[in-house]
């Protein structure tokens, strides 16, 4: 059976940081440039906070709705005073975030092995797509798999479930390709074999006892690794 490499999207695949620049412009208009890049740093763990915290209330939403309201919380939090224009537009740039420089290149090396690559995400499948598509992604995937299929965030253990029976894999032919230590734990804690993208030398991993199978600096060194 071909082995199945589950890419996660946002943070691995996707620079969520790659907002900065238009945070930048938006915030400097207040005089507060300055705070642009803690502004990112806080909208994506409060996006990932809402994720989890709605898994566990049992209020799934899609993931966008997260995104939008991490953003308004941020805006809050930091007292920026962003107009709704601006929310639309940091939305909109959010719609098109860059992949990060190596992907392409170590998708398509990876692709070629026979491993069979999809796109595995919180993100809805239209979002995920979409953001693949306009950076060029899309056509290395098989599919793209969103958690919006069984309603449940990362790391709820139906979602690793979900993707093995998407794909008809069993665990051991199945690995997590993240950036983000929650989903790595999630991934092995649900039977799957998983490779930590830890793009960060600063980048801690929770001290859990539970580790990656595979801990690599970048997608180039996946493929070198398992290519
Ligand atoms: C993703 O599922 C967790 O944001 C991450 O794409």
């Amino acid at each position: 059976m071909a082995t199945v490499l589950a890419f996660d999207v946002y943070g691995t695949l996707i620079d969520t940081h790659g907002v900065v620049t238009e945070l930048e412009e938006r915030l400097g208009k207040g005089g507060r440039a300055e705070l642009a890049a803690e502004f990112s740093r806080r909208w994506r763990d409060k996006q990932l906070e809402y994720s989890f915290r709605r898994g566990l209330m049992g209020a799934y939403v899609p993931f966008d709705q997260c995104t939008r309201e991490s953003l308004d919380f941020t805006d809050r939090a930091l007292q920026t005073q962003l107009s709704d224009v601006d929310k639309d537009h940091l939305m909109a740039v959010y719609a098109r975030l860059p992949a990060f420089p190596e992907a392409a290149a170590a998708l398509q090396r990876l692709a070629a092995t026979g491993m069979r690559c999809v796109a595995f995400s919180n993100g809805t499948h239209d979002a995920v797509s979409g953001l693949l598509g306009q950076a060029g992604l899309l056509a290395r995937f098989e599919s793209v798999i969103s958690v919006d299929e069984v309603k449940r965030f990362k790391p709820d253990p139906a979602v690793y479930a979900h993707l093995r029976h998407r794909l008809d894999v069993a665990p051991g032919d199945t690995w997590l390709i993240s950036s983000n230590p929650f989903d790595v734990i999630g991934a092995r804690h649900a039977g799957l074999h998983a490779a930590w993208v830890r793009r960060s030398l600063d980048a801690p991993f929770d001290p859990w006892g539970v580790e990656p199978d595979l801990t690599v600096t970048d997608l180039d060194a996946l493929a070198e690794r398992l290519g």
